[in-house]
C-alpha cells in the first residue's frame, strides 16, 4: 500500500481563508496578508488573474500605420500587438514555433516578423512565410500552411487596445458600461492620446496596494493636504459618490466634486487655475468633478474637465509594480487637439507634472508603510468605513477571481 502523503501547498492556509470568505452585494471584506506578500501568492495571482483579465497594452493609434506593432508581456507571456495590411489590430504571442524562441520584446515597425535564431519569418498576421534550409519546397509548403504565430483574445475600447490569455473570457465592453456615461462628451472634442513614459523603476509595493491607494476616497483629507483640497471626498454640498457595482464589471468608480468649474491639475495639485484648459463639448457638471475609475489588473482612468487621464500598472512581483502616467513618468493623457496645439503646451504638461508629482510624493511614504504593514503578524483583519466603498469592491473583484481558479479541494 503506498501511504505517502500528497505535499501541502503551502498557499493551503491562504487557500483555505479566501474559501471562508463571502460576497455579499458585489462587496468582500480585507484579504489575508499573503496576498500582498507571499511570492508563491503572487505565482497563483499571475494564472488566476492576469492571464484571465482584459489588459489594456496601449492606444490603437500609437500603431497608426499598417506594420506598427507594440510588443507586450502579460503573466510572464510576450506578445506582439500589431496593424496589418487591412488596418486591423490583432495579437498575437512572439514565441516563435520552431523551438520557442523570442521573436522581439520591442515595438516597432516591420513587413514581416523575422525571429533571430534561425530567421523564420512570420506575416503581419502571424502566419509563416519562411523557413530556411527546412527541405523542398513541398516541406516549406506544408510548413506555411499550418504554422501561425496563436492569436490572441483583443478588444479596442474608446481607441485602448485590451488583450486578454483567456479564449473563454466574457467580452470587454459589456464589463465595462458603467463607464459609458463618464465618456460622454469627450469624444466630441477630438481627443488625441499621449502615451504614458514607460516606467523604468520598480515599485516596492504589491500591485493591489497601488490601486488601494489610488481609489481609495478615505485618505486625500488627511494625506493631500493642500494638494487634493481643491476635489474633496468630504463637502456640505455633498462629496464623493460611488457607482454601484456588480458582480461582472470590470470597473470600480467614484466621483468627487470640485470647488469650482473648469478645475484641474496645475503647478500645487488640484485647484482652480489647471494647466489644460477645460473641454468645451462637456456639461456643466462634468466641468465641476472628476471621476477615478480603475479597470484592475492593469489600467486606471480619470476624467477630469480638461484632461482623460490614464495609468498603466505592471505587477512584477509580489512586492513590486511598475507604474507609468502623469504622476510617476509623464503622459498618459487624452486630451482635446486644440489644447496640444497650444504654443505653450509644454509648459503646461510640466505644471500638470509638477502638481500630480507632489500628490505622489505624499502617497509614496504611505505605500511602503503600508507595504510594510501588510508583512506584520499584527495586522488587523480590516474595518471598512463609508468612504472606503472601492475597496469593499475590489476585494470581491480580487475573490471572485481568485475562488475560480482555486484547485478543487
Ligand atoms: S526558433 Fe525561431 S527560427 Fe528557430
Ligand atoms: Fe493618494
Amino acid at each position: 500500500m503506498n501511504t505517502t502523503a500528497a505535499p501541502v501547498s503551502p498557499l493551503a492556509p491562504i487557500f483555505a481563508q479566501l474559501s471562508a470568505m463571502e460576497i455579499r452585494d458585489a462587496q468582500a471584506p480585507m484579504l489575508p496578508r499573503e496576498c500582498y506578500t507571499s511570492d508563491a501568492f503572487f505565482a497563483f495571482e499571475q494564472d488566476a488573474v492576469f492571464a484571465r483579465s482584459w489588459l489594456c497594452v496601449g492606444r490603437a493609434e500609437q500603431i497608426p500605420k499598417p506594420g506598427d506593432y507594440l510588443a507586450a508581456r502579460i503573466a510572464g507571456e510576450q506578445l506582439l500587438v500589431v496593424r496589418n495590411q487591412n488596418n486591423e489590430i490583432n495579437a498575437f504571442s512572439a514565441v516563435c514555433q520552431h523551438r520557442g524562441q523570442i521573436i522581439t520584446c520591442t515595438s516597432g515597425h516591420a513587413r514581416s516578423f523575422r525571429c533571430p535564431l534561425h530567421f523564420w519569418s512570420y506575416d503581419l498576421n502571424g502566419h509563416l512565410q519562411g523557413a530556411p534550409r527546412m527541405g523542398d519546397p513541398a516541406t516549406l509548403q506544408q510548413l506555411r500552411s499550418t504554422i501561425r504565430l496563436p492569436t490572441i483574445r483583443i478588444e479596442l475600447w474608446h481607441g485602448f487596445i485590451f488583450i486578454n490569455l483567456d479564449e473563454n473570457a466574457a467580452a470587454l465592453a459589456p464589463s465595462l458600461t458603467k463607464l459609458e456615461p463618464f465618456w460622454a462628451n469627450y469624444e466630441a472634442a477630438d481627443l488625441v492620446g499621449v502615451p504614458p513614459v514607460p516606467a523604468e523603476k520598480v515599485l516596492p509595493w504589491n500591485w493591489k496596494l497601488h490601486y488601494e491607494n489610488f481609489t481609495d476616497a478615505y485618505h486625500p483629507e488627511f494625506v493631500h493636504q493642500g494638494t487634493h483640497d481643491f476635489a474633496p471626498s468630504n463637502h456640505p454640498d455633498g462629496g464623493v459618490t460611488f457607482t454601484p457595482m456588480s458582480d461582472t464589471d470590470n470597473a470600480i468608480v467614484r466621483t468627487v466634486p470640485m470647488l469650482k468649474s473648469d478645475g484641474g491639475m496645475m503647478r500645487d495639485g488640484w485647484g482652480e487655475a489647471a494647466a489644460f484648459p477645460a473641454i468645451a463639448t462637456l456639461a456643466p457638471e462634468q466641468r465641476k468633478r472628476v471621476t477615478f475609475a480603475m479597470i484592475p489588473p492593469g489600467m486606471t482612468l480619470m476624467f477630469a474637465p480638461n484632461v482623460i487621464a490614464y495609468q498603466l500598472i505592471t505587477a512584477v512581483s509580489a512586492t513590486g509594480t511598475m507604474a507609468a502616467n502623469d504622476r510617476v513618468t509623464g503622459g498618459g493623457w487624452l486630451l482635446p487637439r486644440s489644447t496640444l496645439d497650444l504654443p505653450d503646451f509644454a509648459q503646461r504638461s510640466a505644471q500638470v507634472l509638477e502638481g500630480a508629482s507632489k500628490i505622489w510624493a505624499q502617497d509614496l511614504p504611505i505605500n511602503l508603510a503600508m507595504q510594510e504593514g501588510k508583512n506584520s503578524r499584527y495586522k488587523p483583519t480590516g474595518i471598512y468605513g463609508p468612504l472606503e466603498k472601492t475597496l469593499v469592491q475590489f476585494n470581491a473583484w480580487l475573490l471572485h477571481r481568485y475562488l475560480a481558479a482555486l484547485p478543487a479541494a
